[in-house]
């Protein structure tokens, strides 16, 4: 088994920062704050956080690796999906949580080939560190033409027609976490003792406030993570957009998958260094914390707010459908080595044992009839 990678000097002095100003933050809430709040310090402290801070997070040489760091295979079919969508929309994106900016070079590379011009390509970034990166990284790629057709925004923009992309993006929103136990509901919160941040759990009076589901139906000894975030940004999607489909890529599952008995314990994670590990309350600042996604949970939201839901579909069977073996056979087989790398990279995206099942792909859709090829088969949108 692996241990825990040792964090280099220069980052501990990080997070003793940050640890300092959460216990600041600790005291003067009467000695406990919410993991909520806890989260959205140790990943957006708008200079320590993780997300918010200058320390490398994506590949190899960060703590994890997502899709379109793997290959350019995933950003490549998401564009036959893209260009079939701008049949019937404005030709435009905002891609919110944009990471490294990969997926943005590799789609407004791979439409420029294909001679598909679009309007816009909005980023939507809270990370200002990130923001410099995605800047460096697409100016020094792109042609003029190409770069001029970015625009970082602060929010979506009223009246926005187009396509709303994310990866991994709602995974990073801070969480609350609520157990039950021997029929009571408790909000676990982030307290200290000894200079350390130990668990807090807080009794909850009233769960009509938690309206994620079926609080009375959680059994007893269960943990499970909620959201308000992402109900608060379905809200902001839906005012801003007048007519136009939201992507959504994430790990997650459905509700009665989310609830299973071999999730009693919730579904938070860590990552440092691709060591995975479940305790956010160590090394603050330097590694990532992460949860699934209650996808039932999305899509009863969403739908209270007029968003239809049409998509509800693994990884794999959507860049399946949408033709991702047949871009594997325009490679040049004479190019072996070329080939068995793609072959391999494809193969994470989507095996069942890597990315292929556990992440999946959800479309809402406002103001559209459209039937996409990503949904042709095994859509599995009636089980939410
Ligand atoms: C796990 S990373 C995924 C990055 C990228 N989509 C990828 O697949 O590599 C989460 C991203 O969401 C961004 N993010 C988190 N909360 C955000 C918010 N409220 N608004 C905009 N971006 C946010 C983070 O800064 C980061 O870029």
């Amino acid at each position: 088994m692996p241990s825990m990678p040792t964090a280099p000097q220069n980052e501990i002095q990080i997070s003793e920062q940050l640890k300092t100003k959460i216990i600041q933050s600790i005291q003067s809430n009467h000695g406990w704050i919410s993991f909520d709040r806890y989260m959205e310090h140790a990943l957006y402290d708008p200079e320590l956080g993780y997300y918010t801070g200058t320390l490398r997070k994506f590949g190899e040489k960060g703590d994890f690796i997502t899709a379109s760091d793997i290959s350019s295979f995933f950003s490549k079919t998401l564009c036959i999906q893209f260009k079939e969508i701008f049949q019937s929309v404005a030709r435009s994106i905002i891609e919110i949580g944009a990471g490294s900016g990969e997926f943005a070079l590799q789609v407004i590379q791979s439409l420029s080939s294909d001679n598909e011009d679009i309007n816009h390509y909005f980023i939507l970034e809270i990370s200002h560190s990130l923001r410099r990166q995605q800047y460096e990284l697409l100016i020094n790629h792109l042609p003029s033409h190409l770069f001029s057709k970015i625009q970082w925004i602060e929010e979506i923009p009223k009246e926005f027609e187009g396509i709303i992309f994310c990866n991994e993006f709602l995974d990073a929103l801070p969480v609350d976490l609520i157990k039950k136990e021997s029929g009571k509901y408790y909000r676990k919160g982030v307290g200290v003792e000894n200079d350390l941040f130990v668990w807090k759990d807080k009794p909850i009076e009233d769960i009509s406030s938690y309206d994620q589901v079926v609080l009375e139906d959680l059994p007893d000894n269960y943990l499970i993570e909620h959201s308000l975030h992402i109900k608060n940004w379905l809200n902001k999607i839906t005012q801003s957009l007048s007519k136009g489909i939201v992507l959504i890529i994430d790990y997650g599952f459905n509700q009665t998958e989310y609830f299973h008995e071999q999730r009693s314990q919730g579904t938070l994670m860590c990552h440092f260094k691709h060591y995975a590990h479940d305790n956010p309350l160590i090394q603050i600042g330097i590694q990532d914390i992460t949860t699934h996604i209650n996808f039932s949970y999305v899509a009863r939201e969403a739908s209270k707010l007029g968003l239809n839901i049409t998509g509800y579909i693994s990884q794999a069977n959507f860049l399946i459908n949408c033709g991702i073996l047949n871009l594997l056979e325009t490679l040049n087989l004479e190019d072996r080595a070329l080939y068995i790398k793609s072959v391999s990279e494809v193969q994470k995206l989507l095996s069942p044992s890597e990315m292929g099942d556990l992440f999946k792909v959800m479309i809402l859709e406002k103001n559209m009839d459209i039937d996409l090829l990503g949904l042709k088969q095994n859509n599995r949108v009636t089980r939410l």
